[in-house]
């Protein structure tokens, strides 16, 4: 029986750093209210030029290099997000070329703060049936291109960072243990980006309107986090047939304090037992859980063979929780440099972008 476990995880965030402080001089709102009700502190923004792929491949490759996993032997590469790059082509083929997995397919999961949860369950099962053995899973987001930075009920939440994850295949128990995902598009209009989409392409009259923006009822979608979070915790627990006492750490998706608060009233746990990092990050949507992890990891909280759980909720709306027994780099022979892969991919990007304009050259077309 093949188990799918977590062997490798890394993160990337914006070196701007945006403070309360700094929103108090762009809205109405105070360093106070906003601590207050979400807990957040500060958050990274991207620069400029900094995009999703950019945090994604450098979250992918540290994750890489913690599994000691060459590039070129991942089969599929999963980027869920909610500020991809373009609407096609998929964020996870520009990473796919930039890590030079060559032997990967991509492509990107749209479930919103969800999202990561959705794509590690994706490529759990996948490594289960023995489809394949060597999996990565990224939430990279640049949310804050998304924000309307007039707007004082979302400019507050959200922040830009990637996390990654690799799994990988072994026959000893362990790994993704289970996973409950769950959704209920009768609440659709309680956090979107309205336009952009085939429904209500771009226009002048959308951007005027500020369809292109984030538009929240935080208010309800407040309430529906409240009621899921412990609840789904919950589910998964017991699909993996584990009580609540058998978790060293939760990890939740990091949208509000608040709501984290409310997780653990309802599952009736102390906050110790809560991984919490959104006073430093805000809500940044896919990437939220992976950059908990890395953290948890760091902060010696995270330990081989403790059991967790990742639980989050989003747009859609979407929510999950998943179960696992923390594995941490599989055994290996020899040791991999990723970075001398990446020189390899550029050289391979380029030289196929040549092959394909000689092409295009002889037989007529233009392509680069
Ligand atoms: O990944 C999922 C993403 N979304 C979420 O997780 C959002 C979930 N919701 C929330 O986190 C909270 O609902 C918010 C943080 C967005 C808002 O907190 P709240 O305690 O639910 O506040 P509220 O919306 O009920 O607003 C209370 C008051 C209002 O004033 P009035 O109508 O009572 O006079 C707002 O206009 O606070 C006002 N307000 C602000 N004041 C200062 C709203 N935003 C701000 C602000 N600064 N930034």
């Amino acid at each position: 029986m093949l188990y799918a476990h977590i062997t490798g995880w890394g993160m990337a965030v914006p070196e701007t750093v945006l403070t309360n402080a700094d929103l108090e001089k762009m809205v109405e709102t105070s360093d106070e209210w906003i601590r207050e009700r979400t807990g957040i502190v500060e958050r990274r923004i991207a620069r400029e030029g900094e995009y999703p792929a950019d945090l994604a491949t450098s979250a992918a490759l540290q994750a890489l290099q913690m599994a000691n996993l060459s590039p070129a032997d991942l089969e599929l590469v999963i980027c869920a997000t909610s500020s991809p790059e373009h609407l096609f082509p998929a964020t996870a083929c520009l990473v796919q070329d930039r890590i030079g997995a060559v032997k990967a397919g991509a492509f990107d999961l749209s479930a919103a703060c969800s999202g990561f949860i959705y794509a590690v369950q994706m490529a759990a099962q996948s490594i289960r049936t023995g489809a394949l053995k060597n999996a990565l899973v990224i939430g990279t987001e640049n949310l804050s291109r998304f924000v309307n930075w007039n707007d004082r009920n979302t400019c507050i939440l959200f922040g830009d960072g990637a996390g990654a994850f690799v799994l990988q295949a072994s026959e000893r128990p362990g790994g993704v243990l289970s996973a409950v995902l769950r959704s209920d598009g009768s609440g659709a209009n309680l956090l979107s980006v309205p336009a952009g989409g085939s429904r209500f392409p771009a226009s002048n009259e959308t951007v005027h309107s500020g369809q292109h923006f984030i538009h929240m009822d935080g208010r309800e979608v407040f309430r529906f986090a409240t009621r899921v979070m412990a609840q789904s915790t919950r589910e998964a627990l017991q699909v993996a047939g584990l009580k609540v006492e058998d978790i060293h750490l939760i990890i939740p998706h990091q949208a509000n304090y608040r709501i984290i608060e409310a997780a653990a009233r309802g599952l009736k746990l102390p906050l110790e037992k809560f991984m919490v990092n959104v006073n430093r990050y805000g809500n940044t949507s896919t990437a939220s859980i992976p950059i908990a992890v890395c953290e948890a990891v760091q902060d010696g909280r995270l330990n081989p063979g403790d059991k967790i759980v990742l639980v989050g909720f989003g747009a859609g709306l979407t929510w999950g929780a998943l179960a696992a027994e923390w594995t941490g780099p599989l055994p290996a022979e020899r040791r991999v440099n990723v970075r001398s892969f990446v020189w390899l991919a550029r050289l391979r990007s380029l030289y196929r972008r040549l092959i394909r304009f000689i092409e295009g050259l002889l037989w007529g077309r233009r392509e680069v």
